[in-house]
């Protein structure tokens, strides 16, 4: 969480930080800040959102050649302006750092500086890291050197950028476990945590690994490899172009990115399966060179994420079980790194994630490494991320840059990219005849289309929307392979609209959920045509016999009678193994409407963030 942006120009570049920040709130919303070396470092800090940040910086008309700046997500302080980055160190040399991510031993730290006499003004771990660099300033001759001292003695995850009042022509940054890339302008240097921070400035990015500091000048740059305080050898990492647009990040024409972002779903889903969708079949080389061997040895799987890619792995459950006839678990990342699972070393973990950077992800997928299991795969939408970098094998699911908090693209590409894993698999297992793969490699080639169809329903699923906006609560129901569909909806309705939601598999409804139900509870229903929709309907039964609204969601040849209390809305069609996929469509569309008729901040809702790079 926390965004960070770093520029040093010959030109003013406030303006890059504040486009850099806008392009980064997705990372965190809750506060902001810049520091500017212009007559000394100049701070602006501000509670509340970039926009705030923007006026402030309109005001005072600041300016200036080079800075720091940031958006937080707060862990360590309340958001206010006073635990706002950039944190200052002033007692000797003064230095500004902006920092993302958590410093573990900022309490012992905290004490040994205040014993050094260093003051504290804020509530952060953040400013610890100030004043560590300032006191390691005292005995280096260079603030690259006082900043290799002052990591090595930090623990945690973080990337950070600095910057000194007496050298203000120099960036210092540093990257250890959250990302952090550098921008090769032609008038000057920058760093930010993500690409779509800089795209309007560069497109020559150099990622660095954990472990690297780096110097930037307004001219030239330099990467080193820095172990145990100890700043090592210049080192050269590549350069990148890259290919995201700025198109990828700007809103066009639609109200909100989680619009945006539905509304792209056909286009995502067909850029990731494009390697496929003119193929005749599908080769487990998709996965990596390594895939087909490792493929080979695979007697299971075990799937670890978080949100709504852990739906996404509850779906791919059913698929794996049943097409590919392997084993699967699917367990929360946060769960499963606390607890001492029997780990079986043929069983493949995948690790699905839209950013790559999901903390307790990443930590699941390592505990995993640890336990034995001796391949992973990722599931991933960006490329340099951090998960990865660690896994043997990988997809990535090509959805573009996914800016709203609320996850809509990543979730169907992922599912996407999920299937041809199943698919894969099935084959190697000689579970799919030919004629089987065809039919699953045309159902492919078919759901963009599909999808573009299914988005045609909005204008009903409005409709309901304003009914949903008066209620306090809903409950989502769904059966099989639809039930994690239903906890999608629910959680997408829940972040946005701030409405209660709960998702029962719909059997389930006679232990407990059916007490809750009365005419101030709607009831969404998943009901596609498949071999649990007679089942689906008793449920549905119990829940109009109590006076319960129902709000359906059924294929266009499902069997279900409308009335005052059962409101029905049919897809375009039939989908077969794709029915997850496209019932996912009309719940983002009622999240995304109720939002509206509430007035909620649909792309930042209240205390969430997009990656959670902290526990
Ligand atoms: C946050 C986001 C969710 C996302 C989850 C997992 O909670 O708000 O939208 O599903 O993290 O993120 P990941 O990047 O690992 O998929």
């Amino acid at each position: 969480m926390c965004g960070i942006v770093g520029a040093i120009a010959e030109k003013n570049i406030v303006p890059v930080l504040l486009d850099g920040l806008f392009s980064l709130e997705y990372r965190g919303y809750d506060s902001a800040g810049l520091v500017i070396t212009s007559n000394g470092l100049q701070r602006l800090r501000t509670a509340g959102r970039v926009a705030e940040l923007e006026k402030k910086v309109a005001e005072q008309k600041t300016n200036g050649f080079a800075g720091i700046a940031h958006t937080r997500w707060a862990t360590h302080g309340e958001p206010s302006e006073r635990n706002a980055h950039p944190h200052l160190s002033s007692r000797e040399s003064k230095i500004a750092v902006v920092h993302n991510g958590i410093i573990e031993n900022h309490e012992i730290m905290r004490k040994r500086l205040q014993n050094e006499g260093f003051q504290f003004d804020s509530d952060t771990d953040t400013e610890v890291i100030a004043h560590l660099i300032a006191f390691n300033l005292r005995k280096s001759d260079s603030l690259l050197k006082a900043v290799s001292q002052s990591i090595s003695e930090l623990q945690g995850a973080y990337a950070i950028a600095v910057i000194e009042e007496s050298h203000p022509e120099r960036i210092v940054v540093a990257r250890n476990g959250a990302p952090l890339l550098l921008g090769l302008g032609e008038d000057g240097n920058y760093a930010a945590s993500d690409a779509s921070a800089l795209l309007k400035t560069t497109r020559n990015m150099v990622y660095l690994e954990d472990g690297d500091i780096a110097e930037l000048y307004k001219d030239h740059y330099a990467v080193y490899e820095c172990k145990n305080g100890i700043l090592g050898p210049e080192i050269n990492r590549p350069v990148h172009q890259s290919d995201l647009t700025s198109d990828a990040i700007d809103l066009g024409p639609y109200d909100h990115f989680m619009q945006k972002e539905i509304f792209e779903q056909p286009g995502a889903v067909a850029n990731t399966l494009e390697m496929v969708l003119n193929a005749q079949a599908i080769s487990p080389g998709l996965f990596g060179s390594a895939a087909e061997k490792i493929f080979s040895q695979t007697k299971g799987l075990l799937i670890l994420a978080c949100g709504t890619s852990y739906h996404a792995g509850l779906v791919a459950r059913y698929w794996l079980e049943t097409i590919a006839g392997l084993p699967c678990t699917v367990e929360i990342a946060s769960e499963y790194r606390y607890r001492n699972p029997i780990a079986d070393a043929h069983t493949l973990v995948v690790g699905i994630s839209q950013s790559g950077e999901t903390a307790d992800t990443l930590a699941a997928m390592s505990y995993a490494k640890t336990l034995g299991h001796l391949h992973n795969l990722a599931i991933c939408n960006v490329a340099e991320s951090a998960l990865i970098r660690q896994t043997d094998l990988r997809f990535l699911t090509r959805a573009g840059p996914e800016i709203g908090v609320a996850s809509t693209k990543a979730f169907t590409t992922q599912l996407a990219s999920l299937l041809l894993l199943t698919t894969v698999l099935a084959k190697m297992r000689n579970k799919l005849p030919p004629e089987k793969e065809a039919s699953v490699i045309a159902a492919l080639r078919h759901l963009p289309a599909a999808l573009q169809s299914t988005l045609q329903i909005e204008p009903e699923v409005q409709e309901w929307s304003q009914r949903f906006s008066e209620k306090r609560h809903a409950l989502f129901l769904g059966r099989g392979v639809h039930y994690p569909i239903a906890m999608e909806g629910a959680l997408k309705l829940k972040e946005i609209s701030y409405i209660h939601a709960e998702a029962y598999a719909s059997g389930e409804l006679k232990h407990g959920p059916l007490a809750l139900v009365d005419k101030e509870m709607p009831v969404v229903a998943i009901a596609p045509n498949d071999q649990l929709l007679s089942k689906l309907k008793s449920n549905l039964q119990e829940v109009h016999a109590r006076g319960g609204e129902l709000y359906v969601f059924a294929d266009a040849d499902t069997q279900i009678e409308e009335s005052d209390q059962i409101h029905v809305i049919r897809l375009a069609e039939h989908a077969g193994i794709l029915s997850p996929i496209l019932h996912t469509i009309p719940l983002q569309l009622l999240a995304y409407h109720v939002a509206l008729v509430k007035g909620t901040d649909v792309d930042k809702p209240r205390n969430l963030a997009k990656a959670v790079t902290v526990e």
